[in-house]
């Protein structure tokens, strides 16, 4: 793998009125992670309705190429058709209901392994045995029901809301930005990924990753091998969308993981559960986090280079993240989790200072305007 230079991400504008100086809000009560009908309805109104990431579009490369996605409960079947559209469907038969495909592979058209129907690569029915004399069935009528689909610098996102704004409109000038820092992102590869079960809420661990305040305790690997903690600060990325920009030098010492005379650290969080992570000397990683239960959170780490190769290099810095940083953090939110379930826990206290840094929380303060605006009703 070849590393290239980044520009500094020094430039990129943080919001002007930063999150630290406005007062914040009063702190969520615990049933935010604990209460099951609170989650159902995050469910409904946060991730129902957001841009989530599906997969990357390395995936999905020719005429034809599909790959069946589980997510939030639902399958998913993305296709790019003959003419290279992306498409996304629900991977539900119209006739009873049978799953249309499974993992991934190339096909010209979908045929339903239960009684047979026949749907071509924008989800269309082609055809159906036995339907020709079935008074009232109008194949032409029958397709695939679908979900909104973007190509986004190269990694798909899925909108399970037909009306949903775009991921430019959703996240402006997101993909500037991250073009500037890493010019050839659209180009990688996706490399190689992994993943773990959170025993946790996933706004645990979603909040446990929008904050360093952590990290020189925990994190030891992280702070000497990637960032200077004292220099860490997450904002968000303009006024108005919902990302949080966290921004770092490289740790340069001793125990730095690469070569960082090139870059800077930067991350991009888009709320609810996507984050894309520039690590000093160029290389690209992702964390996404999808819940499973009130309680419980499949958070996912992929890695992307030039040609989708695992260099021995990378490789080296996947199994380092992988047994430090990734698995510290499965036991702090774990731990977290379980102290928010106990009796005595009423509501967290943020620390939130007006200078913002690496010892404040603002940004979770964040998380959360965002969380009450999109649930408003319950009253949170
Ligand atoms: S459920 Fe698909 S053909 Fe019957
Ligand atoms: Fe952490």
């Amino acid at each position: 793998m070849t590393l290239e230079a980044l520009p500094s991400h020094a430039s990129v504008r943080a919001n002007p009125a930063s999150v630290a100086s406005s007062p914040p809000p009063p702190p969520l009560p615990a049933r935010a992670y604990t209460d099951e009908e609170l989650y159902r309805k995050v469910l409904e109104r946060v991730f129902f309705r957001s841009w989530l990431y599906a997969c990357h579009a390395s995936f999905l490369e020719g005429a034809g190429r599909y790959k069946v996605v589980e997510l939030l409960g639902e399958s998913l079947l993305l296709v790019r058709d003959q003419s290279n559209v992306l498409h996304a469907f629900y991977n539900v038969c119209q006739h009873r209901g049978h799953r249309i495909a499974s993992d991934e592979g190339n096909a010209t058209r979908f045929v339903c392994p239960y009684h047979a129907w026949c749907y071509d690569l924008q989800g269309r029915l082609k055809s159906a045995p036995g339907t020709k004399g079935v008074r009232g069935f109008d194949k032409d009528k029958v397709h695939l029901a679908r979900v909104r689909v973007e190509e986004f610098l190269g990694f798909v996102f899925v909108n399970f809301d037909r009306q949903a704004a775009s991921m430019e409109q959703t996240y402006p000038n997101l993909a500037a930005t991250l073009e500037r820092l890493c010019p050839d992102i659209a180009a990688r590869y996706f490399a190689f990924e992994h993943s773990a079960q959170e025993e946790s809420n996933w706004l645990v661990a979603v909040e446990n990753y929008n904050e360093c305040y952590h990290c020189q305790h925990v994190h030891k690997a992280f702070s000497q091998g990637i960032v200077v903690p004292e220099s860490y600060d997450v904002q968000p990325l303009g006024c108005d969308a919902r990302v949080l920009h966290h921004s770092a030098k490289a740790a340069t010492g001793e125990g730095s993981w690469y070569d960082t005379s090139r870059s800077d650290y930067a991350s991009f969080f888009l709320y609810p559960g996507f984050s894309f992570q520039l690590y000093p000397s160029g290389l690209l990683n992702t964390y996404y986090w999808r819940p499973l239960s009130v309680s419980t959170t499949r958070v996912h780490r992929g890695w992307f280079s030039h040609d989708g190769s695992v260099s021995a290099e990378l490789e080296d810095v996947i199994e380092r993240d992988r047994t430090t940083t990734f698995a510290e953090d499965l036991e702090l939110v774990k731990s977290v989790q379980r102290g928010l379930e106990s009796r005595s826990f009423e509501q967290a206290q943020l620390v939130v200072s007006t200078q913002g840094g690496v010892k404040s929380e603002h940004s979770l303060a964040c998380l959360h305007r965002w969380l009450r605006e999109d649930v408003a009703e319950t009253g949170l």
